[in-house]
């Protein structure tokens, strides 16, 4: 037995969601830039859930459903205030998941209507948690949320109180499109192994958060933020990346386990990141991302992954840095969820094993000879 170290090329399974196939994203077969360029997220998730794009009925039906479900239990709420101020928001929207299983008499009714209707209800329900967490640490109310919006909107909406402008939402539906699903992602293989056992879905989906927080997967938006930040203005990228590079150090937002010509959501999301920074006036942290990948992709060969552009996106659009990570959350949900449904359908235990490089036929040593 030999291992493949990170799993490296293993295909662990099979999967009609979304397909990577030379350097080209599908969901359900349709490309991504076609779905980036005329979808919304509700219909992309539509489209994750039952295999095919909705008709016009089957939208609004969905959508209804995602206004009735998108309030959270007041003890939810009642818990997140007693978060510690300084919580991280990705630990608190782990720890809100986990608490919502307990006020949901669903929880482990195991039949595939009962976990569709919670993986939207955990679609519905997600933006409401990140809204109420940011508002409460700062000690505002929590705002109710908005019926007849979309996620996008409503998340917005929740954040601030305020009707967020046309141009913002069109911009974040858009990035919740481009990071609805990616195959078999840490975050969504960690769902996947976790329900493999016939747990419940919203252990799935904790787990998946779990995964996604770390800064070589989703963590790695708000890691370009920090270090946007760091390098403060455009006649600093040069010496800061070139150091980092010199030491061996990572660029966060480049780099790939699967795309080594370049990620084909990083295109939709920088010319985003363009668009906003020109209507805003403001073009610095576009032309310092612009002037990142030169650099990176010169000296290194790397090309920027979805998560690069996304961090000038959300701070363009005003969204709190450490918000980053968990708006990839509410987009990964959808995808998360359908795969949590399609391991269920035809589920067998995930249970690989490991090669031993430990010592070799050792004897017990009593503890008072040792
Ligand atoms: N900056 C500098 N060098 C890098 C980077 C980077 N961002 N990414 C990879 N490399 C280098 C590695 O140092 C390594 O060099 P070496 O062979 O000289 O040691 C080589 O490229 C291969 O890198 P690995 O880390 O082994 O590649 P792996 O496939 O395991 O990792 C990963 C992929 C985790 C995405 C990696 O590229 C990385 O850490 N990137 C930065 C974090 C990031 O942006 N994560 C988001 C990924 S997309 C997503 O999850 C949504």
């Amino acid at each position: 037995m030999t291992a493949t170290k990170g799993l490296e090329g293993i295909v662990a399974t099979t999967s009609s969601i979304s397909s990577i196939i030379d350097g080209v994203l599908t969901y359900r077969g349709i490309n991504i830039d076609e779905l980036a360029e005329h979808a919304t997220f509700e219909e992309v998730a539509y489209l994750l859930w039952y295999g095919k794009l909705p008709t016009q009925s089957e939208l609004e039906g969905l959508r209804s459903e995602l206004d009735a479900y998108a309030a959270i239990p007041g003890q939810v709420i009642e818990q997140i205030r007693l978060y510690p101020k300084d919580t991280n928001s990705m630990a608190a929207l782990r720890t809100a998941v986990s608490s919502l299983a307990l006020y949901d008499d669903a929880a482990n009714d195991m039949s595939v209507e009962a976990n569709l209707k919670k993986a939207i209800k955990l679609q519905a329900q997600l933006s409401t948690i990140i809204a109420a967490f940011a508002r409460i640490r700062e000690g505002q109310e929590p705002i109710a949320p908005k019926a007849g919006v979309s996620i996008a909107h409503n998340f917005l909406y929740m954040l601030t109180g305020e009707e967020p402008d046309e141009i913002a939402v069109k911009a974040l539906d858009q990035a919740l499109v481009l990071h609805a699903d990616h195959e078999l992602n840490a975050s969504t293989f960690a769902a996947r192994v976790t329900v493999a056992t016939l747990s419940d879905i919203y252990s799935g989906v904790t787990s998946a958060i779990g995964a996604l927080k770390g800064p070589l997967h989703g963590g790695a938006n708000e890691a370009v933020m920090v270090m946007l930040e760091e390098i403060g203005s455009f006649e600093n990228v040069e010496s800061y990346i070139n150091d980092k590079l010199n030491n061996k150090e990572k660029i966060m937002g480049f780099g790939h386990r699967v795309y080594k010509n370049g990620d084909p959501r990083a295109k939709h999301l920088q010319k985003m990141s363009r668009e906003l920074g020109k209507l805003t006036g403001n073009m610095e942290l576009y032309e310092m991302s612009v002037k990142i990948e030169e650099l990176v992709t010169g000296q290194k060969g790397l090309k920027p992954n979805v998560d690069f552009y996304s961090a000038s996106v959300y701070t363009t659009l005003k969204i709190p840095r450490d918000l980053f990570t968990p708006i990839f959350a509410i987009s990964r949900l959808s995808g998360w969820t359908a795969h949590i449904l399609e391991q269920y359908e035809n589920n067998r235990l995930i249970r690989p094993r490991a090669e031993y490089t430990g010592p070799a036929s050792q004897s017990y040593v009593p503890i008072n000879e040792r």
